[in-house]
C-alpha cells in the first residue's frame, strides 16, 4: 500500500472504521467542499517540502494538520492561501483555482500566520480598522463587525489598549478577530497556539469554538499539539517530511492503532530483556522504552496486561516507581504511523534556535 492510500483507507464515506466523535458535528462526505488538494507539490530546488499531498476539506469542518516542525505545515498553508507558487499539483478554494483564479481564491479567505503580525504601536481597535479598511469593508459595517468579533474573542474592555501591552495570548486572539473582519468563509490558521501558555492555549479553543458557532465557518488549523488536535478538529491529516501519512476522524485514527490502552510505567532495576519480557506479555501490541527507566506499552487489554506486568516485575525483584494506565492517545497515532515521537521530534526542533524567517520567499 502506498502511503496515500493508507492514509486514506481509513477514510469515513468509505464504509470502514467506526463513527466519528458523537459530540462533534459528524463529517459529511455529501458536503460541498470548501478546499481541495490534489497532488500538490513545493520543491525549493532540489528539497521537496510538500510532496504530492491531496485531501479536501468539507464547509464547516475544523480540519487539522499535524505534524512536527519541517513537516511542511505551513508551505501547505501558504500555498492553500496563493502566497506562494505551487510547483505541481492543485488547490481550489471554494471552487476557485488558487494558480488560475488567486484573487476569487482570496476573497475566500481569512489567513492568520504563524508570526504574530498585529502592529504594537496601534491600539487594539486600531488595529482590526486598519484591516478592515484594507479589506473595502464599507465604513457602515466596519464598526457593527469589529464590535461583534471583540466581542467573541474577549477583548471588548481592551480595544482602546495598545497592543504592546497585551499578553502573547491576547494578541493571538487580536489577531484571530481581525482575520475575520472581513467575514471570511474560510479561516487558515498556521499554529495559532504555540508559544502560549496552557491556560491561554485553552481560551483559544474555546474562542475559536464560539466564532465557528457565530459564523459558519470552515477551518484549517495547523499544530503540533496533539492534545489541541483531538479535542478541536474533525478529521486530522497527519504530516511527515512533506507527506500525508494518515486522515480521519481523531476517534478513528486513534482505533486505528493496535491496542486500545497504554501503560506507561517506570521500573527501577530492569534488567537488560526488559522490553522483550514485557512485549511478550498478553495483549501487548508494542513497547518503546523511552529511557529512565520508563516504558510506555500499547496493550489491548490494559487492566490484564496491569496485572501481568506487577506480578513479572515482583517475581523478578525489579521495582515499580509509577504506572499509568490510559487510553490511547494521538501520540500514539503519531508513533505508529512514523516510528516517531512527536515530542522527540520538537525537542530536537527546539534545542536549535529556530529564528522566524521574515520574508520568506517563495
Ligand atoms: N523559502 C524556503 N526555502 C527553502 N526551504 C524552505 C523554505 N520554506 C520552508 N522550507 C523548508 O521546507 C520544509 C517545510 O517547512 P514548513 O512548511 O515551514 O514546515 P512546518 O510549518 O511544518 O514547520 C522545512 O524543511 C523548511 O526548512
Ligand atoms: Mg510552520
Amino acid at each position: 500500500m502506498t502511503e496515500q492510500s493508507k492514509a486514506n483507507a481509513g477514510m469515513p464515506g468509505n464504509g470502514q472504521g467506526p463513527a466519528v466523535r458523537a459530540e462533534k458535528p459528524v463529517y459529511d462526505p455529501a458536503a460541498p467542499a470548501a478546499i481541495e488538494v490534489e497532488h500538490i507539490v513545493k520543491k525549493y530546488g532540489d528539497f521537496t517540502a510538500v510532496n504530492d499531498i491531496s485531501f479536501s476539506v468539507k464547509e464547516g469542518e475544523i480540519f487539522g494538520l499535524l505534524g512536527p516542525n519541517g513537516a511542511g505545515k505551513s508551505t501547505l498553508i501558504r500555498m492553500m492561501t496563493t502566497l506562494i507558487p505551487i510547483t505541481s499539483g492543485k488547490a481550489r478554494i471554494a471552487g476557485h483555482d488558487v494558480s488560475k483564479e488567486p484573487n476569487a481564491a482570496r476573497r475566500m479567505i481569512g489567513v492568520i500566520p504563524q508570526a504574530l503580525t498585529s502592529d504594537l504601536d496601534l491600539t487594539v481597535e486600531e488595529n482590526m480598522n486598519i484591516y478592515a479598511k484594507l479589506y473595502d469593508v464599507p465604513a457602515k459595517q466596519r464598526q457593527t463587525s469589529i464590535d461583534e468579533l471583540l466581542g467573541l474573542v474577549d477583548l471588548t474592555k481592551w480595544r482602546d489598549a495598545q497592543t504592546k501591552t497585551l499578553s502573547g495570548g491576547m494578541r493571538r486572539r487580536l489577531e484571530i478577530a481581525r482575520g475575520l473582519v472581513h467575514h471570511p468563509k474560510i479561516f487558515f490558521l498556521d499554529e495559532p497556539t504555540t508559544g502560549l501558555d496552557p491556560v491561554s492555549r485553552v481560551a483559544v479553543w474555546e474562542m475559536l469554538g464560539n466564532i465557528k458557532e457565530h459564523r459558519r465557518l470552515t477551518i484549517l488549523i495547523t499544530t503540533h499539539y496533539m492534545d489541541e488536535a483531538d479535542r478541536l478538529c474533525d478529521r486530522i491529516a497527519i504530516v511527515d517530511h512533506g507527506k500525508l501519512v494518515a486522515l480521519d476522524a481523531p476517534m478513528t485514527l486513534k482505533a486505528s492503532v493496535p491496542g486500545s490502552n497504554v501503560i506507561e510505567a517506570q521500573f527501577e532495576n530492569a534488567p537488560a530483556d526488559w522490553e522483550e519480557r514485557l512485549h511478550k506479555l498478553d495483549d501487548v501490541t508494542s513497547v518503546q522504552h523511552e529511557g529512565a527507566g520508563m516504558y510506555r506499552v500499547l496493550t489491548g487489554n490494559g487492566s490484564r496486561t496491569t496485572t501481568q506486568l506487577v506480578e513479572m516485575a515482583v517475581q523478578s525483584g525489579v521495582q515499580v516507581k509509577s504506572l499509568s494506565v490510559q487510553n490511547t492517545t494521538l501520540d500514539d497515532v503519531f508513533v505508529h504511523y512514523t516510528g516517531r515521537q512527536l515530542r522527540d521530534e520538537l525537542q530536537k526542533a527546539y534545542g536549535f534556535v529556530m529564528p522566524q524567517r521574515p520574508g520568506l520567499q517563495p
